[in-house]
């Protein structure tokens, strides 16, 4: 499965609504909130109302990421707020397995997120309780990064691994995803590309939401065919 979820992120805060509208228009399979504390990270960003409001408008899923010291205090919050996709960092968590059960326990989709320099090997216990993994393909923070070239390698066997065990367990890339290495991205195993700039930072984010839905579907075809 091949998904595309721009990042509103990249977007004019002040005119959410219509970059929302946007992704619709596109065809994307689903919205990226980035949630920033101002510890984990630097910048401060969207807190759960946005989620709430987001939910009421939208019927694309909302894949929020959690970029928070302490994530036990805010998954309830955003579970509660309509999250369907929820995600959190490896490095925030002192009880990681407890909190996907969280999420888990809430219907939701558990996803934990990865900093590039954080070993696939820390999943080893974990990995069969995820629904979805974040590669994180620059340091987390920031929109408009360039793409990490060493997480390729980090891509590949994650999805190597996955595909041993026979799990379904989805990848999702978060960082410097693009047009131009999409199609390089599916091939390697992601399975959820996340656009932030190179969507909300195009003159035309519907047009090139298409394009990448396009590129999704074609390797939709691809897979429904070897099977
Ligand atoms: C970065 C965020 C990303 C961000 C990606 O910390 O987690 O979701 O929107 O932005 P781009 O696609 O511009 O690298
Ligand atoms: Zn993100």
């Amino acid at each position: 499965m091949y998904f595309i979820a721009p990042s509103i992120l990249s977007a004019d805060f002040s005119r959410l609504a219509e970059a929302v509208k946007m992704a619709e228009a596109g065809g994307a399979d689903m919205v990226h909130v980035d949630v920033m504390d101002g510890h984990f990270v630097p910048s401060i960003t969207f807190g759960h109302k946005l989620v709430a409001d987001l939910r009421e408008n939208t019927a694309l899923p909302l894949n929020v990421h959690l970029m928070v010291d302490n994530p036990k205090e805010m998954i309830p919050l955003f579970l509660e707020a309509g999250a369907d996709w929820l995600s959190f960092h490896l490095e925030a968590s002192k009880h990681v397995h407890k909190d996907l059960q969280t999420i888990k326990e809430a219907g939701r989709k558990a996803g934990l997120a990865l900093n590039p320099a954080t070993p696939l090997t820390l999943l080893n216990e974990v990995l069969e309780e995820l629904d979805f993994i974040v590669v994180m393909t620059v340091n987390p923070g920031w929109g408009g990064q360039k793409f990490i070239p060493a997480t390729r390698e980090k891509i590949r066997r994650l999805s190597q691994w996955i595909k041993e065990k026979k799990l379904g367990t989805l990848i999702a890339v978060d960082g410097g995803v693009k047009l131009d290495n999409l199609a390089e991205l599916f091939s390697l195993g992601m399975n959820i590309a996340i656009c932030g700039s190179s969507v909300y930072g195009a003159r035309e984010p519907i047009e090139i939401i298409k394009k990448m839905k396009l590129i999704a579907q074609d390797f939709n075809g691809r897979t429904s065919r070897d099977k």
